[in-house]
């Protein structure tokens, strides 16, 4: 496994750590004793993300205080999360997943719509960047980037990536989230599903391509965030 490293130039910032799973997460960054709690309390997002590949933090890559609080995009090396795995990054305080989906968690994208409170991400609270404007939610169909935060209440939602009742969702659980907190459910795109207590789909942060292997959340062609 590597790790992400930090940028060379300007104010990006790697940095990969892991979420609680399930628990309340507060939307603002967190005072700096509450931040290494959180990144210390982490865990893999999921037991079905197992294979996550959620690094530990790395001294070298902690960012400056000054370019926290000024909530820097953060580059990231997406380079080795494996087929089915994710790596959480911490990006102004909220957990920001990378998914590296299969062709099979994708192929059932389209048959959900009639199940889904938003299949077309057309709500404005949490609108969603052009380019992630479509059925996967993202640049590259096999990539997601989303912010783990439930959109109910703030809780964190886990992964659940195996299918059917092996799963403990519902006996045709396609995959995707679920936040044991009200049990809202979310598919692998990170869309709700109608009648849950969450409103909206899950967060789709501005977010850009440097190359096959590196990715900044926080920015993109038009600008930060
Ligand atoms: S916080 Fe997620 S369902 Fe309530």
């Amino acid at each position: 496994m590597s790790s992400s490293s930090s940028n060379s130039s300007g104010p990006l910032l790697g940095l990969s750590s892991a979420v609680t799973e399930g628990e309340s997460f507060n939307m603002q960054p967190p005072s700096e004793p509450s931040r290494r709690n959180w990144i210390i309390a982490c865990g893999a997002v999921g037991a079905g993300a197992a294979a996550a590949v959620a690094v530990p933090l790395l001294g070298s890559m902690a960012p400056s205080e000054k370019a926290r609080s000024a909530g820097a995009p953060v580059e990231v090396d997406i380079a080795d999360i494996p087929a089915g795995g994710v790596r959480i990054v911490e990006w102004r305080g909220k957990p920001v997943w990378i998914v590296r989906r299969t062709p099979e968690m994708l192929q059932g994208l389209e048959a959900l719509n009639s199940q889904l409170a938003d299949p077309n991400s057309d709500r404005a609270d949490y609108p969603v960047p052009a380019y992630a404007k479509n059925v996967h939610r993202s640049i590259k169909p096999e990539l997601l980037v989303t912010v783990g935060i439930c959109t109910h209440l703030g809780c964190s939602p886990v992964s659940k990536f195996e299918t059917g009742e092996p799963s403990g969702i519902a006996v045709d659980w396609p995959g995707g989230f679920f936040c044991p907190c009200h049990g809202s459910t979310f598919d692998i795109a990170g869309r709700v599903f109608a009648n849950k207590p969450a409103p909206d789909n899950l967060e789709v942060p501005r977010h850009m391509y440097l190359s096959d292997s590196r990715i900044v959340i926080g920015q993109d062609e038009q600008g930060e965030a």
